[in-house]
């Protein structure tokens, strides 16, 4: 989908238009008719929040700045409304409409501009029915504390969103491993990463013996991609890794999942879709990072050679794992791309993974579970980075004693560790492959939706991928204003 915001210095009087107000804002510069004026103040002395006026040649919508709740609750709240604005202009098919920031609030028309590009996205490519779906074409903004960049820079992140959420939405007819690393290659070549796919055969020289095992009951090969940004201006010197689950169908193999649950599993990549968003985004706003993405990729399916229960892998570390559970095998992929991250000496990894049911049991469809061994100061910001965003992430624990249930009789570690626990046990399994900061998460509540969530839609919602462009601008900042303080 094509979205573009534009700055204007002035306003199109003709174009239908979206004032984002203050409740005490004064109307009067706004040519308003005096009829429509008097209205106005009417309804805005009833404490109405949204106030819709038909001029017949083009609409008001007049939208008011909640005033309750902390500012990221606040941030939330107009991203919702925009998102409830979304079902007018479909009825009543404006081509563009004028945004305008009434009471100087540039922070809150960036949300609400956030939440109505996200809410605009469609994944209608098989649909056959032509013109069914209405598309907002231009977006004009007038603010002046809003500057170009920073429009364009929402359009880039915006459309790393909608790359995500499409990955994630292609059914595994039209995305293998294969075709996923092609996909790669094309944000590659797109936002100018660098990207390279190694094939079954250098799979199998390098021992990513977890990725092969997932991969013998399938009739397409294996890849593993790695993307890299690494600009002449990075301000790190160890890269950020970023690891994402590239199962691109998850059938559980022979431990096979009943159908009830098989239906959304083309979406068991979405934390590799995650990752080629990020990238995408971050070489689109050109952020002076170096940051690499690895994504180990297979379908999980049952055929004569799948691997089986009982199974025994030597993993690319050479830790040997007991398979108890074939549908456990987003932990058996991750654990090599994990370990072969190592050679990068990185500054802090962070994988993403819609990795365990138990994550849905205990939070549900609200957030991210995450686990790791980072310090309490990163963790703090991405905590922030998920409240900005509203894809909260909340921590669990890798207690010790979880280590306890995925000990095996005849291997290092076996690959479930029963029914309680079950996203944690899966994180302590990972931990035995990591030897750096690192940090887990879970997004298997709140990658794909079944019922419409706002301007998250329905299906795939690219969860993640703004909350790490966020937690990148703060380091920035943070470096930035360090530097500035030695300065
Ligand atoms: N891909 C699933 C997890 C999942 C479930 C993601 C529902 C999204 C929605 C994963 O591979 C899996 O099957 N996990 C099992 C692990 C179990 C066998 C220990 C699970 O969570 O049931
Ligand atoms: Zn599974
Ligand atoms: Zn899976």
């Amino acid at each position: 989908m094509k979205l573009s915001f534009n700055k204007v210095q002035e306003r199109d009087l003709d174009v239908s238009t979206v004032y984002i107000a203050e409740k005490e804002a004064d109307f009067s510069d706004y040519s308003f008719t005096t009829t429509e004026h008097e209205y106005l103040k009417r309804q805005l002395a009833q404490e109405k929040k949204a106030i819709d006026i038909n001029s017949y040649f083009k609409w008001s919508y007049v939208r008011l700045i909640p005033d309750e709740g902390e500012q990221y609750i606040i941030y939330e709240k107009i991203r919702k409304t925009a998102c409830q604005l979304v079902p007018q202009l479909k009825e009543n098919q404006h081509q563009a409409i004028v945004v305008v920031d009434v009471s100087n609030r540039p922070d809150m028309i960036m949300a609400f501009l956030e939440g109505l590009g996200l809410s605009l996205y469609s994944f209608d490519k098989y649909d056959t029915k032509e013109d069914k779906n209405y598309k907002l074409l231009e977006i004009k903004i007038f603010s002046e504390g809003i500057s170009e960049e920073e429009l364009q820079n929402l359009e880039s992140l915006l459309k790393a969103v909608f790359k995500s959420r499409d990955l994630v939405n292609e059914p595994l007819n039209k995305l293998n491993a294969v075709e996923l690393s092609q996909a790669f290659k094309n944000l590659g070549k797109e936002s100018g990463f660098s990207v390279e796919v190694f094939n079954k055969k250098k799979i199998e020289s390098l021992k990513f013996n977890g990725l092969l095992a997932v991969n013998y009951g399938s009739v397409d090969p294996p890849t593993f991609t790695i993307m890299d940004w690494n600009p002449s201006n990075a301000i790190n010197n160890k890269p950020f890794v970023l690891v994402g689950k590239g199962v691109v169908y998850d059938t559980g193999g022979m431990s096979l999942k009943p159908s009830s649950s098989m239906n959304d599993m083309k979406s068991d990549m979405a934390g590799a879709a995650t990752v080629g968003g990020i990238m995408y985004a971050i070489a689109a706003m050109n952020l002076p990072y170096h940051v690499m993405g690895l994504v180990p990729a297979t379908d999980n399916r049952v055929d004569g050679n799948a691997y089986v229960p009982g199974d025994v892998i030597k993993m690319h570390n050479g830790k040997t794992v007991e398979v108890i559970n074939t549908d456990a095998e987003g932990r058996m992929i991750l654990a090599d791309a994990l370990s072969f991250a190592q050679q990068y000496d990185p500054e802090l990894v962070v994988d993403f993974a819609t990795l365990t049911g138990s994550a849905s049991v205990a939070i549900g469809p609200m957030g991210i579970i995450s686990l790791g061994n980072i310090s309490q100061k990163i963790f703090k910001k991405i905590e922030a980075s998920g409240k900005n965003t509203y894809e909260r992430v909340v921590p669990f624990p890798l207690w010790e004693e979880y280590g306890e249930m995925i000990k095996s009789d005849i291997a290092d570690m076996k690959n479930v560790g029963g029914r309680d626990a079950g996203a944690i046990t899966a994180a302590k399994f990972l931990e035995n492959f990591v030897d750096y900061p690192w940090i887990h998460m879970d997004i298997a509540p709140y990658a794909y939706l079944e019922k419409f969530d706002s301007y998250r839609g329905k299906g795939a919602t690219g969860v993640g991928v703004r909350l790490m462009i966020d937690f990148f601008k703060q380091y920035t900042n943070d470096v930035i204003s360090k530097q500035n303080l030695v300065e």
